[in-house]
């Protein structure tokens, strides 16, 4: 019942070693304070991740990951890279998106079972947002472990007027089956004309203790301006939007204005999006095998370098989620920042 992940073949680099720190960790741990979820799953509780930090902590430093720290000045802790928001809420630097999840694309309990073995290799962050119809889906899984996980969802920008973000928002816990959201982000900000309304609902839900942070989406440079010319509306969060080693536009202008307000910024699709195109990349592919991860490790890898951007890979797989979470601790060395560079050249200024 204790291990949470199954092989037929040992995996070997990183990913294996991860995996295994992990089941040693678990092994430390007496049986009465297990949490068994599942019939392959077994999620850890706080004593149990924090042994696994420890475990984790010396597999860094023995890998080499400061090799990367010292190259990028990304922050990193024995679980792995975090980022920080300004009001000092730290969270992993991979979180777990949902957006395709609970439509048939995997058989339901698969996808259920991929989102409780990221919950347990440390993507604790899960992105939904009301019109994803995946948030029942979640409110599932986290049933009896809310508090390990950092919850953000979204409103829709057609929901804002009079006090239609309250209500999105208590429609929003209800289906989630919780009392309050960690971050309720506007989903995209076309058509809402008034910014200093939304920002007033947002810290009102604050106030209520139903969020206990506000953000956006989609958000352009000149909408983050006139966002923060609004009183209180320097109290946004975070930006989620699209980055990948495909998609770097934001580095052109958004990233860097981010970065100097302090902001961090959540990166979706950062795998290519739907079908993951990105992952053809046989660049990713051989710096992957010199580590003995995969090419969706690199990538993702890459977007949390900084570690002022977190990423919020969607996967409904198993294996793939076993994948991904090897990023979180992935030293990639200056020599492969600049190969995957010249792969996919930074936008022109
Ligand atoms: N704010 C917004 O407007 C917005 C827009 C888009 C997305 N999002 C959020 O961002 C999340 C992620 O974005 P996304 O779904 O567009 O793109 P993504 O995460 O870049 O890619 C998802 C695709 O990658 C595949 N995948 C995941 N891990 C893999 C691996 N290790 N190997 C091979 N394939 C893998 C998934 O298939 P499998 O399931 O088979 O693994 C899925 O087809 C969404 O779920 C959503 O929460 C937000």
């Amino acid at each position: 019942m204790r291990t949470i992940v199954r092989y037929t073949r040992r995996p070997q680099g990183i990913y294996g070693q991860l995996n295994r720190l992990h089941d040693q960790a678990g092994s430390a741990l007496s049986r009465r304070d297990r949490i068994v979820k599942g019939k392959n799953t077994r999620l850890l509780n706080r004593r149990e991740f924090s042994g696994l930090c420890a475990a984790l902590g010396s597999f860094v430093t023995s890998s080499g990951a400061f090799a990367l720290d010292a190259a990028t000045g990304a922050a990193s802790t024995g679980a792995g890279r975090t980022v920080k928001f300004r009001d000092g809420t730290i969270v992993p630097a991979l979180g777990q998106g949902s957006a395709g999840l609970g439509k048939g694309r995997h058989p339901v309990a698969e996808e259920e079972e991929a989102l409780r073995t990221g919950l347990s290799l440390g993507m604790t962050l899960i992105d939904t947002a009301e019109i994803y119809g995946s948030e029942e889906f979640i409110g599932r899984v986290i049933a009896g472990q809310r508090n390990r996980v950092f919850l953000v969802s979204k409103v829709w920008p057609s929901h804002v007027t009079g006090n239609g973000i309250a209500r999105a928002c208590e429609a929003s816990l209800a289906r989630l089956g919780t009392d309050h959201l960690d971050l309720y982000l506007l989903h995209w900000p076309n058509r809402v004309t008034d910014f200093s309304h939304v920002v007033r609902a947002f810290e009102d839900l604050h106030a209520a203790g139903k969020i206990r942070a506000w953000g956006v989406s989609n958000f352009k440079v000149s909408d983050m301006e006139k966002l923060f010319q609004i009183p209180q509306g320097d109290r946004c969060a975070t930006n989620q939007v699209p980055y990948s080693l495909d998609d770097r536009g934001i580095e052109r202008g958004l990233l860097p204005w981010c970065e100097r307000h302090g902001m961090p910024v959540m990166a979706y699709s950062p795998l290519g999006g739907p079908g993951a195109s990105l992952l053809r990349d046989p660049t990713l592919a051989r710096i992957g095998a010199a580590h003995g991860c995969s090419a969706a490790a690199v990538a993702l890898a890459w977007s949390i370098r900084s570690g002022n951007v977190f990423a919020i890979p969607e996967s409904g797989s198993v294996a793939h989620v076993k994948e991904n979470a090897v990023a979180l601790t992935l030293p990639l060395t200056p020599q492969e920042l600049q190969t995957l560079d010249a792969a996919h050249p930074p936008p022109s200024r």
